[in-house]
């Protein structure tokens, strides 16, 4: 029996999918494990008709714009932390600023605090995190500076594997929170216990195709996403927001490679 996996992978900055791989079923039929290997390693071409132009989505795309008001959380993640008992959650809140008189925002005027528990209806435990902002100052003439929202860290602990958990996040006392969402925790890691779906993505960029990649992935209903890096391509833009898909060809005057850092926001969203 043949399961069929979608196969992701970037090619400087554009992103490419590749192709369906035929992967055959293993002793019992199903998808095969590293304990029925060793494989020899199949390597598929590049199917050149998938390589396109992926376009940039323009600041006034609604999937990028700002949809929360004053210190409502979001760009609200959950990572993995070193062990299956504990994850981090991370949110923005407050609105990054850019031009000439930026004002930074103080991290400790907004808590960070995450309510969770098995169930919805029984948010019992409470964990406390930190928070920080960033600045992205360029010292020449016509640069606009940087500075972003309020970015909050939560490490929740002692959970059980394998779990779902219910949570929301924010500072109760403003009171801003989020909604509720869910996460389910990883199996205990062993030789025959580890997720059964991981899938792997990079390059991801913020084009018109990011949300049919993500639709795909989340399609085969991975249980870890590992984003192995490049994702906004910030760095393709100067600070007044003009973007290239060649920062060098098309700006070869700039005086210091620039980035246009609220497309790091807009990625979260
Ligand atoms: C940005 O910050 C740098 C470093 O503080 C400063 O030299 C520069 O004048 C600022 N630029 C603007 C446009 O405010
Ligand atoms: C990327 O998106 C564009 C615009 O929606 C579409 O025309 C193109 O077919 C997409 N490319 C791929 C490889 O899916
Ligand atoms: C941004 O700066 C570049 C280079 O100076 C210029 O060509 C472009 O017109 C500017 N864009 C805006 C929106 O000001
Ligand atoms: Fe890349």
């Amino acid at each position: 029996m043949g399961v069929q996996s979608v196969v992701l992978i970037g090619l400087s900055s554009v992103l490419v999918l590749v192709g369906l791989v035929v992967v055959q079923g293993g002793v019992h039929g199903g998808i095969p494990t590293t304990l029925d290997g060793p494989f020899e390693p199949v390597t598929v071409d590049v199917d050149d008709k998938f390589r396109g132009h992926a376009i940039d989505l323009p600041d006034t795309d609604p999937r990028v714009q700002r949809k929360v008001n004053g210190f409502e959380p979001e760009q609200i993640s959950v990572s993995l932390s070193s062990t299956y008992d504990s994850v981090w959650i991370s949110w923005i809140t407050g609105e990054f600023q850019i031009g000439d008189n930026i004002k930074p925002l103080d991290p400790k005027s907004v808590k960070s605090v995450v309510r969770y528990g098995k169930s919805r209806f029984s948010l019992s435990r409470k964990a406390v995190g930190y928070s920080l902002i960033y600045n992205q100052l360029y010292p020449f003439e016509g640069l606009k500076n940087y500075t972003s929202g309020i970015i909050h860290h939560v490490r929740l602990r002692g959970l059980k594997p394998d779990t779902f958990y219910y949570y929301r996040c924010g500072d109760p006392s403003i009171p801003v929170t989020s909604k509720i969402y869910y996460f389910k925790t990883m199996p205990i890691s062993s030789p025959r216990s580890y997720p059964n779906r991981i899938a792997v993505v990079g390059d991801l960029g913020l084009t018109y195709n990011t949300t049919s990649t993500i639709s795909h992935l989340m399609s085969n209903y991975p249980d870890l996403v590992l984003l192995v890096g490049d994702v906004t391509y910030a760095n393709l833009y100067l600070t007044n927001g003009t973007g290239s898909d060649c920062y060098s060809c098309s700006f070869a005057q700039t005086p210091i490679h620039e980035t246009y850092q609220p497309r790091w926001d807009y990625w979260g969203r």
